[in-house]
């Protein structure tokens, strides 16, 4: 497989690549550029965090750690040594860092101003958020964010702009034999490594190769490789096809393609779900939100995902195409068992809708962490009352079951009830019909079980104007 991209401004074209070499292995095996860091190895420390600028000119911090090389076909990285000018000349957040104390052993250090840099490009000043998923043993958090907030105001350097008034398409090794080929093409390809371009070339080259594994953002993908050491054989990658990453808007829906990442899908959920998107917001870090999709958090079936329940008490339904078929179900109907979804050879996630409607969702998320942590259990309710009865229930959790799933006990116990006290506290004894979770390391059984029912006295008290989200009560 052939790739082409921009490194630290250069153009670079490498042949026959193992397509699951990660970018952090490259850097630093292949390249010497030993700046940025292997912590982890699994997307939780930030310790690798490079700068990604796509072909449309957004920068993006992504961990090099679960990012095939493949993944950055037609787009620049920059890592540490690019993020200092030319000439030496040092990165404003690096000058920062200096002047604030911001590193002690200096290990995070290369990560952190990798994630400051694409903070300082993009304008963004959140920098908890930003940060959250940058983790520092010494140095303590305080003097960071000190320096990121000092180099705010400082002009964005030269040589961190000269990336995008490059023609990314036109680095990108099209034409060559990574097999990007277009749907035209007529016989579908069969090979170790493809990287279709369009969602109608994706559909040929999967049924062609019902056995491959389709690689989106690789979150999950990325930890079977660098954890697992599995040999994933013919992989298909998702990046390449644009149309995948379709968001498109009308009166009755909202539709939202596999390939749009969780960063993406926080500022289209601000406005329509709004507690949706504060959720969205706790998902992984910023480095893996943007490389996340909505496709690879339902497709991997994972009962603590934080997209599907969400999705589920919004009513969403899910599309599945495979060659030119194409079905769609219930989101929910689509998780059969534990591991287990109804998903045919060579049929893939193409995109979900959620039907427009007034907002009376809320996503609460319970975990050890506010940040960067899996959910041990995550509600979501929608739940609509006319003349102080309920009268339409849609709730839905992830953590309680092999798969996310519908309260439909507590849904029937609300379902016509007046919307009072008495009735949520009888609902929430449904809880046990609905859910038998399991005792694991992020929560026991009972745990599970007692705070998913608190979640619907939550969702009561909030409906009734009181304040329930623990960064709300703080003093
Ligand atoms: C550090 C870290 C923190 C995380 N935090 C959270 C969190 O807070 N909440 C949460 O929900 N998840 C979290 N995750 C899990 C992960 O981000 C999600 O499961 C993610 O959405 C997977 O999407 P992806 O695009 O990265 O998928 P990939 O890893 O590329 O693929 C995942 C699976 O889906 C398949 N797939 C991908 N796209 C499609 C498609 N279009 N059609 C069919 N199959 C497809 C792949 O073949 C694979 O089996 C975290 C992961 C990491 C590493
Ligand atoms: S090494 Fe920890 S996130 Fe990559
Ligand atoms: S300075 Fe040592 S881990 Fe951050």
């Amino acid at each position: 497989m052939d790739i082409s991209f921009l490194l630290n401004g250069d153009s670079v074209v490498l042949r026959d690549i193992s397509p699951t070499t990660t970018a952090l292995d490259w850097l630093r095996e292949t390249r010497g550029l030993t700046a940025t860091k292997e912590g982890c190895n699994e997307g939780d420390c930030g310790a690798c965090t490079v700068m990604v600028t796509d072909p449309d000119g957004t920068s993006r911090a992504l961990n090099a750690c679960i990012l095939f090389l493949p993944q950055l076909d037609g787009r620049a990285l920059r890592t540490v040594e690019g993020i200092t000018g030319p000439d030496g000349a040092l990165h404003p957040v690096q000058q920062a860092m200096i002047e604030h104390h911001g590193s002690q052993c200096g290990f995070c250090t290369p990560g952190f101003i990798a994630a400051m840099a694409v903070s300082h490009v993009n304008g963004e000043t959140d920098h908890d958020t930003a940060l959250a998923g940058n983790l520092c043993r010494c140095t303590g958090y305080a003097p960071i964010i000190r320096a990121a907030k000092a180099a705010e105001d400082a002009p964005v350097p030269d040589w961190m702009t000269s990336d995008r008034s490059f023609f990314l398409p036109e680095i990108s090794a099209g034409g060559s034999s990574n097999q990007g080929f277009d749907e035209g093409g007529g016989k579908p390809p069969v090979g170790d490594t493809l990287q279709p371009r369009s969602t109608d070339a994706l559909a040929i080259a999967y049924l062609a190769n019902p056995e491959a594994t389709l690689v989106a953002g690789a979150t999950d993908v990325g930890l079977w490789v660098t954890k697992q050491m599995r040999d994933l054989g013919q992989v298909i990658f998702l990046n390449r096809c644009e149309d995948l990453n379709r968001i498109t808007q009308d009166e009755d829906a909202l539709s939202i393609g596999a390939g749009v990442t969780i960063a993406r899908l926080i500022p289209l959920m601000d406005g329509a779900h709004p507690s949706f998107a504060a959720m969205l917001r706790r998902y992984g870090s910023a480095q893996v939100r943007a490389a996340a999709t909505i496709g690879g958090n339902i497709a991997n079936g994972s009962p603590i995902g934080d997209g599907p329940p969400a999705l589920i008490a919004l009513g969403a339904t899910l599309h599945l195409r495979q060659g030119d078929t194409r079905r769609s179900m219930a989101l929910e109907d689509f998780f059969l068992d534990y591991g287990k979804q109804d998903r045919r050879p060579g049929e893939f996630v193409e995109s979900v809708t959620i039907p427009r409607q007034p907002d009376r969702l809320r996503c609460y998320k319970l975990s050890k962490r506010f940040d960067q942590d899996i959910s041990a259990v995550c509600g979501c309710f929608n739940i609509t009352v006319e003349n102080g009865r309920v009268s339409a229930a849609r709730i839905a959790f992830g953590g309680m079951a092999g798969t996310p799933k519908r309260a439909a006990a507590v849904e029937a116990a609300l379902t016509g009830q007046p919307w009072d006290e008495a009735t949520v506290t009888k609902a929430m004894q449904a809880f046990a019909q609905d859910y038998s979770p399991l005792s694991d390391m992020r929560a026991s059984a009972r745990y599970r079980l007692e705070t998913a029912a608190n979640m619907l006295r939550r969702y009561y008290l909030e409906d009734q104007g009181q304040r329930v989200a623990i960064m709300e009560v703080q003093p």
